[in-house]
């Protein structure tokens, strides 16, 4: 009879000692990190020139740059909070698997997007702290809000694909605002929409300065097109069949003469809209883990799902200083938001 090896106890202790290594620089870095007023705490903190709305998401994204290895086959969708990570989840995974799922069994209709596609440094690393990747089966879809310059050198030597999503700043602030304002600590006193506004254009944003964010992707995809997809939610709404065939072919999953006949890529779309998500029982009642075992319901990640929502909300003052600002900051780049484009 095979005998089973016990594992080797020094292996056993030296990869342990790793771990309390690493868990003690990463709280050395952390109790020396930079401290600005928060939108959900009382402060949010600076990590490597972005702003994150708590510690725990600053040990996420430690725990991702220091364990996460994805493959070459695996796909990484990137975006800022608020620009619809909840939509382009679906759409991707529904991508990704449409010849292992049937439409009317397929798990988007009873699982919300953020349980099928884990969110690296929050969802993943709470869930279930420190996973071997192996596990997983290949590929696999992962999102993250980590910034470009932020992102480790498994990422970027793994050759894995990047999608990164980009929203109009005006929307991605009305969004954060709403969104936020309800997680708020209730020991604090409220942010005002004025306040949070203030903050935004400071750059004091969540994983912000927005700027900085969406110009280290952009300027990514420019370099390395075949690596790095950038697409903005606008641009999805306005001509969805376009941008999702788009979207699947730069993923490795392009849809073939026969699929366009029969209207996949249609399909798709219609499990993944707004109205048809939103109305899920799941998406309608259930609740995701956060931070600490907080839960979010699901059905705070559908507000309106519009464009341009932000001109119910800000001034004609608030809209002029945000496009001078963003226009200053994206000024050389060639990447824009223009309003007009706006349906
Ligand atoms: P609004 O608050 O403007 O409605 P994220 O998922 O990155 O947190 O982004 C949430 C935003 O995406 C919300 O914007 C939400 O309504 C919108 N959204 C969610 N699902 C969507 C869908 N299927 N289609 C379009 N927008 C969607």
């Amino acid at each position: 009879m095979a005998t089973v090896r016990p594992p080797d106890q020094s292996l056993v202790r030296k990869d342990e000692d790793d771990k309390e290594r690493a868990r003690k620089r990463n709280n050395e870095i952390i109790s020396s990190l930079g401290k600005e007023e928060g939108w959900i705490e009382e402060y949010m903190y600076e990590y490597q020139g972005f702003w994150y709305p708590s510690v725990t998401i600053v040990e996420g994204v430690m725990w991702v740059q220091q364990n996460f290895k994805p493959r070459h086959e695996d796909i990484l969708l990137v975006t800022l909070p608020k620009s619809g990570t909840t939509w382009f989840k679906p759409l991707m995974f529904a991508v990704m698997n449409r010849t292992h799922f049937d439409l009317s069994t397929h798990p988007l209709l009873t699982t919300s997007p953020h349980d099928l596609v884990p969110f690296l440094e929050l969802y993943l690393h709470h869930k279930i702290p420190f996973p071997n990747p192996d596990t997983f089966y290949p590929p696999q879809l992962f999102q993250t809000h980590i910034p470009f310059t932020s992102l480790s050198q498994y990422v970027m030597e793994s050759q894995c694909r990047i999608v990164y999503i980009c929203r109009n700043p005006k929307d991605v602030f009305v969004s954060t605002f709403y969104f936020l304002e309800k997680s708020r600590d209730k020991k604090l006193t409220p942010l005002s929409l004025e306040k949070a506004f203030e903050l935004f254009c400071k750059g004091l944003s969540l994983y912000g300065p927005f700027w900085d964010h969406v110009l280290g992707y952009w300027k990514a995809s420019l370099e390395v097109p075949d690596r790095v997809l950038f697409l903005k939610y606008e641009d999805m709404k306005r001509d969805s069949s376009f941008h999702l065939k788009r979207l699947a072919e730069f993923m490795g999953y392009p849809f073939s003469v026969e699929e366009e006949k029969q209207g996949v890529a249609h399909d798709i779309l219609e499990l993944c809209s707004f109205e048809n998500l939103r109305n899920l029982k799941v998406n309608k009642t259930g609740n995701i883990i956060t931070t600490n075992n907080n839960q979010v319901e699901n059905h705070r990640f559908f507000r309106k799902g519009e464009v341009g929502d932000w001109k119910r909300h800000l001034t004609a003052e608030m809209e002029d200083g945000l496009n001078k600002l963003i226009e200053q900051k994206l000024a050389g780049s060639g990447l824009a938001f223009r309003d007009s484009s706006e349906a």
